[in-house]
């Protein structure tokens, strides 16, 4: 074996590793990309999930449960807001909301005092931001 060969040998090895090192870097860059995409694909619930628990629960804590919950002295309009299920299920006049759609939903109409002789909460209105909460939860949840 001449010097060059021997160069060559030597050389060409550590080429050879970096290049099935790479490839196997790109397989498990792929297998990680397309994994988080199917998850970003299920991901919605979680996201209403996530959005619910953080912002919507509490803010319906804050606004909504004196008359809206286990905890009213006295239940308004048979709905209890505590749970999604509950939300879901609605009160006396039916759902309150609907998952994904909006316009449709009774709550956000009610808390963005679109009718005017139903306006949640009934002491003043929520602020925008409150409002707007509510709103991508209800867009997140899976009809
Ligand atoms: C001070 C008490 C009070 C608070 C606070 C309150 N509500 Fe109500 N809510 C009522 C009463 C009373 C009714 C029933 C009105 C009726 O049937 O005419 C009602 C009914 C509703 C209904 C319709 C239920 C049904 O199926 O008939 C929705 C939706 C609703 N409220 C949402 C909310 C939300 C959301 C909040 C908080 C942002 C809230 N309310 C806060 C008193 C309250």
């Amino acid at each position: 074996m001449n010097a060059d060969a021997l160069t060559f040998s030597v050389l060409r090895t550590p080429i050879c590793v970096l290049l099935r090192l790479s490839a196997a870097i790109s397989l498990l860059l792929g297998c990680l990309a397309s994994s988080h995409a199917t998850l970003a694909d299920g991901n919605p619930p979680d996201d209403a999930t996530t959005l619910f628990k953080d912002k919507v629960r509490p803010l319906f804590e804050r606004k909504c449960f004196d008359c809206h919950s286990s905890k009213a002295e006295e239940l308004k309009g048979e709905l209890k807001l505590e749970t999604v299920e509950q939300i879901l299920k609605g009160g006396a006049t039916g759902p309150a909301v609907i998952a994904g759609d909006v316009e449709n939903s009774f709550l956000l109409r009610s808390i963005r005092y679109q009718e005017d002789d139903f306006q949640m909460p009934p002491a003043g209105k929520m602020t925008d931001e409150e409002i707007a909460e509510v709103e991508k939860w209800v867009k997140a949840l899976k009809p």
